[in-house]
């Protein structure tokens, strides 16, 4: 397949809507939580073959704020699938040079996943290679207001406009800077794994 690849024409962010899961394992009459399994199966090989490719940015959407509406039992096993995935993954992450990060509002998660999360995020933080961002209780109108928030927090603490509040106003380059993906290049290939084309609250601003 590399073969096969322009290595002069590839993304430089790629973001993945991770669903599906259900669905594959319908088809082939197993519980959904056996998708969700796969699932972390096809996001090992995707991760491995953009850090190969250099790719300098992947954005997986893993756990969105509407997620919580699923089955207690469904949530409670995504959660022990993460920690699972980060357990046995973090040394092939640190190895390839990768740096983990997670977007999202994190402090709402479980504080067994928390501590993991931020453990992987320490272990990899010296990492120079690909960035990996995991979406995790993330929504794109929350990443927004999480944004203007940052902001109005900045003028508060750093004074107003020289000629006062009245005159301050928010300006793209302000939006972008305080993004969660802030200082990286915009995602310019989104997949769907399910092949649906909705982008389901994922990175709005894009
Ligand atoms: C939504 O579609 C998918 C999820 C809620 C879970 C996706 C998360 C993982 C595969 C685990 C994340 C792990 C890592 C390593 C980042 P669905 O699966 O409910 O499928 P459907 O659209 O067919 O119902």
């Amino acid at each position: 397949l590399l073969d096969q690849v322009d290595l002069q024409r590839l993304p430089r962010h790629v973001a993945i809507i991770m669903d599906g899961n259900g669905r594959w394992a319908k088809r082939r009459h197993l519980p959904r939580i056996a998708g969700h399994r796969a699932g972390v199966q096809s996001a090992r090989t995707i991760i491995e073959a953009c850090a190969r490719l250099h790719i300098p940015a992947l954005t997986l959407y893993a756990f969105s704020m509407e997620n919580w509406r699923r089955p207690r039992a469904e949530i409670d096993f995504l959660m022990r699938l993460l920690r699972e995935y980060l357990r046995k993954e973090l040394p092939v992450i640190h190895r390839n040079n990768i740096r983990l990060q997670i977007i999202g509002r994190s402090d709402q998660l479980p504080k067994a996943v928390i501590d993991d999360v931020e453990r992987g995020m320490a272990h990899t933080a010296g990492n120079t290679g690909m960035r990996l961002n995991v979406a995790l209780n993330y929504g794109g109108r929350a990443e927004l207001v999480d944004a203007f928030n940052a902001i109005l927090q900045g003028v508060r603490h750093n004074g107003v406009h020289k000629n006062g509040f009245d005159a301050f106003r928010v300006d793209e380059q302000m939006i972008t800077n305080h993004l969660y993906t802030a200082g990286l290049p915009d995602p310019d290939l989104l997949i769907r794994t399910s092949g649906e084309m909705r982008i389901s609250n994922f990175m709005l601003w894009q």
